[in-house]
């Protein structure tokens, strides 16, 4: 890598909605980190993908996950969004959750949610991309906490 800096400045430039993305460890600990590198690959049969460091300390959880969620953030949630970005244990503690029938910890006030069968992990550089294949999903109305230059921000008409 020639300059990270400017590599890390020029990615910043592609704005992003905000996730959290959750799952059950072997223990039965809930697990969740703050990920913006979540997507859309495939409609059939119905793909996403997100990217998790390999330092995660959630990375074994989600390796070993048969089953994952991705939370979707509301503008209104950067606090949340700040909560599961912290390397921490315990992180659900106080936090408004509810376990699917897989056993996924999903968000309560999330904007949308998307409970997903792990489905395909890909060793790539420093992360490993997870794919899920989405086996339920619901969207609430409102607008979506974004990430654009290294920060959180908000849609504006202007
Ligand atoms: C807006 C935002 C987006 C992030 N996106 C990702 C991501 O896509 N993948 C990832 O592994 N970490 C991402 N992180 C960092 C993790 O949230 C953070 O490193 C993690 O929660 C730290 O705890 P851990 O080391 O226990 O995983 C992001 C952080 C922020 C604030």
């Amino acid at each position: 890598m020639q300059d990270p800096k400017k590599f890390r400045r020029s990615l910043g430039r592609f704005a992003t909605g905000v996730t959290v993305a959750t799952c059950t460890g072997a223990d039965g600990e809930p697990f969740g980190l703050t990920v913006n590198s979540f997507s859309s690959v495939s409609l059939e049969p119905p793909l996403v993908l997100w990217n998790i460091a390999k330092v995660s300390r959630s990375l074994e959880a989600f390796l070993e996950a048969s089953h994952f969620g991705v939370n979707v953030l509301a503008r209104d949630q950067r606090d949340l969004a700040a909560h599961f970005a912290r390397s921490a244990t315990g992180l659900f503690e106080g936090i408004s959750f509810h376990r699917t029938g897989h056993g996924v910890p999903l968000l309560d006030s999330s904007l949308a949610w998307f409970e997903c069968r792990s489905y395909q992990r890909h060793d790539c550089g420093d992360h490993y991309i997870l794919v899920g294949e989405v086996i339920a999903y619901d969207a609430a109305d409102g607008d979506p906490l974004l990430f654009y230059r290294g920060d959180y921000a908000v849609l504006s008409d202007g």
